[in-house]
């Protein structure tokens, strides 16, 4: 401990790329996580909490060792014997606590198992707007079906809880990766392509020219993805199923309204997806313009050690999401009841009146020391009280206390009863 007032004491800031929700921000957060609760709940979806920490592997394995993710991303340590990882994503392990406690028992491609969760993920990218270290996501994923109905219904969903929130100006984009079938042929194709425009192309795009082709469309350098705009396209030669798949969730989709648009050239950072891909962006984001991402990955559940179970599901940004939400959305709910304490005897009172209050379901404070009335209907200001509670040395002795509503300014005695009645609503004051 400091000794004297003038030596400067260390202090700390979060850590870079992390930040503080603080309760100013909390409502609109609560807001977000309130409202896509009840609205997954309408579509049966359930919840599901998985550790943060995960074994390594599971990540290297499930969302590829030649993504950017794995190679750079993930914060990865020993602890004793184990390499674990803080999940950089939520889908592999999800899928890994499918496979462990065999939920694919009871999911069927009628009625698969609708998953969601929310929570934090890490990734040790470079910091900047709508991109942190440590961020949030929301998160479903729909296991046991692969009918197109899974992929469109989903983002039915997903489009109306958008709308529900009243996010405007999102686009949503399509496009189908294709599957081992038809993925082969392409890989190859693309390779042909890239060959003789590797020396023009970065070193990273030629480690991925070997390692896995289809991750040079992850390339950010300007002059690689100017021309990688001219390379063949899966959509080109997707397989007969892989085609019928796409165009059956096209068509779910315009049959439910839902406006998107294909591009041929989206692919997405992670290994395991097949068929359907899809994001939602905004241009008032900026360079971070992806809201969601997701897709279907038939093959993950197997390469996970699980039975041949198909997936489908996408995963949400909060924080990018929130900038995105309109203002005066998610503010606090404001204090039922501010109790103003006179006096001594309005205050030994007003401890036990406020301590009922509370029992009763309402929200109220009091000052926990003894304070001018003139600083004690500030605070209620600020604090947007409905109510003020008036409590001294006569209001005791009557037993009946000044209740005033503060969005009218009528005031009125009442005894406690009918304090409970007026402030949730049963009895109206005046
Ligand atoms: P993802 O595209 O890597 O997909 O991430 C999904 C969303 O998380 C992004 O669209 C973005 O909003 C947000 N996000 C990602 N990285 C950051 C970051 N560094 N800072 C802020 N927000 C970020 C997945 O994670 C897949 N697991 C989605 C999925 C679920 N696919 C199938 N099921």
């Amino acid at each position: 401990m400091c000794a004297t007032t003038s030596c400067s004491m260390k202090t700390y800031r979060a850590v870079r790329g992390t930040r503080d929700i603080l309760p100013d921000e909390a409502p609109r957060w609560q807001l977000v996580e309130a409202t896509v609760r009840e609205h997954l709940h309408r579509y049966g979806f359930r919840e599901i909490r998985t550790p943060v920490l995960e074994a390594t592997e599971l990540f290297a394995r499930g969302v590829g060792g030649s993504t950017d993710i794995v190679r750079k991303e993930m914060y990865t340590f020993a602890a004793g014997e184990e390499s674990v990882t803080l999940r950089p994503e939520n889908t592999a392990s999800v899928v890994r606590a499918f496979v462990e406690h065999s939920l694919h028992r009871t999911a069927t491609q009628e009625y698969p198992e609708r998953l969601y969760y929310i929570g934090p993920m890490f990734r040790h990218e470079r910091p900047q707007k709508g991109r942190q270290r440590q961020f949030h996501q929301i998160g479903v994923e729909v296991l046991g079906s692969a009918a197109p109905l899974a992929d469109a219904e989903t983002l039915q969903m997903l489009w109306s809880w958008l709308g529900r929130l009243q996010i405007a100006g999102l686009q949503l984009v399509l496009n189908s990766v294709g599957d081992e079938t038809c993925r082969p042929a392409f890989r190859e194709a693309l390779r042909a392509w890239l060959a003789p425009r590797l020396p023009q192309l970065c070193a990273d795009c030629n480690r991925r020219y070997a390692e896995n082709p289809l991750r040079v469309f992850d390339c950010k350098v300007e002059a690689d993805r100017a021309l990688l705009a001219e390379a063949p396209t899966l959509l080109d030669l997707l397989c007969g199923p892989c085609r019928a798949h796409f165009q059956a969730v096209q068509d779910l989709l315009r049959g439910f309204d839902l406006p998107f648009a294909v591009d041929a050239r989206m692919v997405r950072g992670l290994d395991y997806y097949q068929r359907t891909v899809f994001e939602v962006t905004s241009s008032a984001l900026g360079a971070q313009n992806a809201v969601l991402g997701g897709g279907r990955y038939d093959g993950l559940v197997e390469e996970l050690g699980g039975p041949a179970v198909p997936g489908f599901g996408f995963a949400l940004g909060i924080e990018r999401l929130l900038l995105l939400l309109p203002e005066g959305q998610g503010a606090a709910p404001p204090l039922d009841v501010a109790v103003i304490a006179l006096g001594p005897e309005g205050f030994a009172a007003a401890i036990g009146l406020t301590r009922r209050l509370r029992e009763g379901g309402v929200s109220a404070l009091m000052p926990l020391a003894e304070r001018p009335l003139g600083a004690q209907i500030k605070r209620a200001e600020r604090q947007g009280a409905r109510f003020a509670l008036f409590v001294g040395k006569d209001e005791v002795a009557e037993g009946r206390y000044g209740l005033k509503d503060l969005q009218t300014g009528e005031q009125r005695p009442a005894a406690f009863e009918e304090v409970l009645g007026a402030v949730t609503g049963r009895i109206h004051v005046g």
